[in-house]
């Protein structure tokens, strides 16, 4: 028998290699044994409340990706990734959605407080292949004014798409200025700015595993 047949073969319950198992027991006891006593942590970082929790977030998402396999069953959907807050929220939906589809990634900004309620936004970082004739969902991470959101569903409808559809992690509806339809939604969160899980606080905290209520903002 190879080594690979021989590990096949042992199992745990769950349909894990032993082997696997192992390791993956070993680095989370390593993690939360070894590190945590030493290195300041930033996942408990106590200027963050947990408003939505990593666990939260991924049962949500599974439902999200079955629902969006269903909707576009045979039809290789474009999901397009709005960097850099999307950037989790886009690795974790994208493994929840089992059918053919392709990833692209946008790059936006606001032009300012002036030009703000304009809702013009520049392209900082466009795509790199035509999207006419293709069905887009676009992944972001939050919808708050409505005005990027806004812009950029009719920049990708002008470019002849056949249909633009939106999954939005978090809607802040209490702060809308511009309707936006989110066809697929993670959670409606109260107007209080958020951190974690891709989003930012000047460039901060992205990394968190759940969403957090920043206490103070300094
Ligand atoms: P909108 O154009 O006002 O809808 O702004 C949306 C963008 O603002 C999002 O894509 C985020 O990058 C950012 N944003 C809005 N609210 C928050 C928040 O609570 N935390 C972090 N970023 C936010
Ligand atoms: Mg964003």
């Amino acid at each position: 028998m190879s080594h690979y047949a021989a590990h096949r073969q042992t199992r745990v319950p769950g349909g894990i290699p032993v082997e696997i198992a192992r390791l993956r027991s070993l680095s989370f006891a390593y993690q939360k044994q070894n590190f945590n006593a030493q290195i300041p942590s930033e996942f408990s970082n106590p200027n963050l409340e947990v408003l939505i929790s990593e666990e939260q977030l991924q049962s949500r998402i599974q439902q999200l990706g079955l629902e969006i396999a269903r909707d576009y069953a045979g039809r290789n959907p474009l999901l397009i990734g709005v960097l850099k807050g999307a950037c989790l929220f886009m690795s974790d939906l994208m493994r929840a959605i089992d059918i053919r589809l392709g990833i692209e990634f946008m790059a936006i900004s606001s032009y300012g407080m002036s030009t703000r309620t304009s809702g013009e936004v520049r392209i900082l970082k466009d795509l790199s292949v035509p999207i006419d004739a293709r069905d887009i969902i676009v992944v972001e991470d939050i919808v708050d004014t409505g005005l990027t959101l806004s812009y950029l569903l009719a920049n990708l409808k002008s470019r002849g798409a056949s249909s633009v559809k939106l999954a939005a992690l978090l809607d802040k509806f209490e702060r809308r200025e511009r309707e936006v339809p989110i066809d697929y939604l993670g959670f409606k969160i109260p107007d209080h700015f958020v951190v974690g899980y891709g989003l930012d606080f000047a460039e901060r905290y992205r990394n968190l595993p759940y969403i957090a209520v920043l206490k103070n903002p300094e």
